[in-house]
């Protein structure tokens, strides 16, 4: 529901809609598509502007979806095209714009694309779609180079070639069955300009876009040789992540875009070390917008909130994208847990703190499905059910993100809580998930999802809400922050142990609270308030 007569991604608040987990329609235990259609109701009177959609295309779901092998269709998992385009009507009809995941970085290996490349030779036009090179040592025996998988283990895969002989290896910054594509091929520009013309044909309104930081590699494929943390954003000079070459497809994706009616965007999924080196791919004639990961890694304290907000806010400002906002995702620990220390009643209420900021900041925000109801991450799956490759890579000790992935708790007082009408879920849901259903949560005025509520009408409403800017309200003690909007907004965030004092100069009236003690003159322990200010003279 656009507020003003800003672009809508400038400062919408879209909602990450992770259909496996969303809502089941047929009954098989995983959310799908009519599921999400037949709960737009509830994320229109939530009060987001627009849902992104996690992978739904067919896929063997090696990586849940992020293992595409067809970019044009539905899988059956998840319905039909015409689910999708039942999907994207419901949606517009109430005023919520629909963005979809496009994964370029990699395909599935069981597209057409990679199974022809298989079956042919080395250096044939089916193999120059991806990365295949020849092996190092006696026979080509040892990977081309050290590079390793994100999920763990090499990044490469000796194939055996039609002979039955062993042959080259083939490239995969993640599961062995996401093969890398070779971006420098004109014939994967082509595809994917035409994939992506596809779904704007379709009406989507823009576009996620996975490893927006990856597709280019160093040419030479140098060794990494121990130069780079094995974990965490890329720094730059890394022969597989930034590498310049990267922005003349987004240049190009942006022509593409551009060509359609109505302000139709790009969100980039780029992680990396600094945010100048992510506004790179946000300047004039590239990507809209990018995923804020600095915030999201931020900690619960004001300085490193402060240092994310800050560094984010003037590097976007310097190639005039709007700053994001986000604190969680389906990759990650949801915010309830890491901020908790282990205590979730603790961590939910810091939680609350940390969003209801969040969504005061000059931007657009993001809303990981499930947050508003303030879920906990689910830190008790077993093994045997964990479906995250990296959990099988690294024998497990990563690959844990099934934790933010239990389906929904809709209704009623055990599971599967009205996630669909059978009785199992994909991944079991904690028999504690009553008390947090969203039936449960919209009626009670304290809930996290009340506080949800109130934040997005009171953003909607209020003219210094959205894009613009902030000013920092300096002086107040350790450990809070403080800042103005105008015209008169101000937001404070306690992140101590005690009560604090609204600071002197924020008179007005309370328009929401993270905590129900919250007013316009005090801010609890682990607390955040909303007070509309008279108009600076
Ligand atoms: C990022 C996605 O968010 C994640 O879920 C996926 O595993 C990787 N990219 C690989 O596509």
């Amino acid at each position: 529901m656009p507020r003003s007569d800003v672009p809508w991604w400038r400062e919408a608040v879209i909602y990450q809609v992770y259909p496996r987990s969303f809502a089941d329609a047929d009954g098989n235990g995983i959310g799908d598509l009519p599921g999400a259609r037949s709960r737009l109701a509830y994320l229109r009177r939530l009060g987001v502007d627009a849902v992104w959609l996690s992978p739904f295309y067919p896929s063997p779901q090696a990586d849940a979806g992020y293992d595409v092998s067809d970019y044009r269709d539905v899988d059956p998992l998840f319905g039909t095209l015409a689910d999708f385009d039942g999907l994207v009507h419901d949606a517009h009809a109430l005023e919520i714009k629909v963005i979809v995941d496009i994964v370029p970085n990699h395909t599935s290996s069981a597209h057409e694309w990679f199974q022809a490349a298989l079956a042919a030779a080395p250096g044939s036009p089916e193999r120059a779609r991806y990365l295949f090179r020849d092996g190092r040592g006696a026979g080509g025996g040892e990977p081309p180079n050290d590079w390793r998988s994100n999920f763990g283990g090499p990044a490469w895969t000796h194939v055996v070639e039609a002979g039955g002989q062993p042959g080259q290896w083939y490239l995969h910054l993640f599961d062995a069955s996401q093969p890398d594509l070779d971006w420098t091929n004109a014939a994967v520009v082509e595809e994917f300009e035409a994939i992506l013309r596809f779904w704007l044909d379709r009406g989507v309104d823009g576009f996620r876009i996975d490893v927006a930081h990856g597709l280019a590699k160093d040419p030479e494929m140098p060794n990494l040789g121990g130069r780079f943390a094995a974990r965490g954003p890329a720094t730059s000079g890394h022969p597989h992540w930034d590498q310049d070459a990267v922005h003349d497809v987004y240049r190009g994706w942006r022509r593409v875009i551009d060509e359609y009616p109505g302000e139709r965007a790009f969100v980039g999924e780029i992680w990396l070390h600094t945010t100048e080196q992510v506004a790179r791919y946000l300047r004039p004639g590239e990507l809209h917008t990018a995923f804020n990961f600095h915030f999201l890694l931020a900690t619960w304290s004001a300085d490193s909130l402060r240092e994310a907000i800050d560094s984010s806010i003037a590097a976007m400002a310097g190639v005039g994208a709007p700053a994001t906002w986000v604190l969680s995702n389906h990759d990650v620990v949801r915010h309830v847990s890491r901020y908790g220390d282990g205590d979730v009643a603790l961590g939910r209420q810091r939680a609350r703190a940390a969003t209801l900021m969040m969504l005061a900041l000059p931007g657009s925000a993001y809303i990981y499905q499930g947050e508003e109801l303030g879920l906990p991450e689910v830190l008790d799956l077993p093994d045997e059910l964990r479906e995250d490759p990296a959990f099988r890579r690294t024998q497990g000790k990563d690959g844990r993100r099934d934790g933010c992935r239990v389906p929904l708790p809709w209704s009623g007082g055990a599971p599967p809580f009205g996630f669909g009408p059978g009785a199992d879920t994909w991944l079991p849901q904690p028999p504690a998930w009553a008390a947090l259903t969203a039936e449960a949560e919209e009626v009670d005025p304290s809930s996290t999802w009340s506080m949800y509520h109130a934040a997005l009408a009171v953003r909607r409403a209020h003219p210094a809400l959205g894009d613009g800017t902030l000013a920092w309200i300096e002086g107040t003690p350790a450990g809070v922050l403080a800042f103005r909007r105008d015209p008169g907004f101000a937001c404070v965030l306690n992140t101590t142990a005690n009560e604090i004092d609204v600071p002197a100069d924020i008179e007005g009236h309370l328009l929401v609270a993270s905590d129900p003690a919250g007013s316009a003159t005090t801010v609890p322990a682990n607390a955040a308030v909303w007070v509309t200010t008279p108009l600076l003279p």
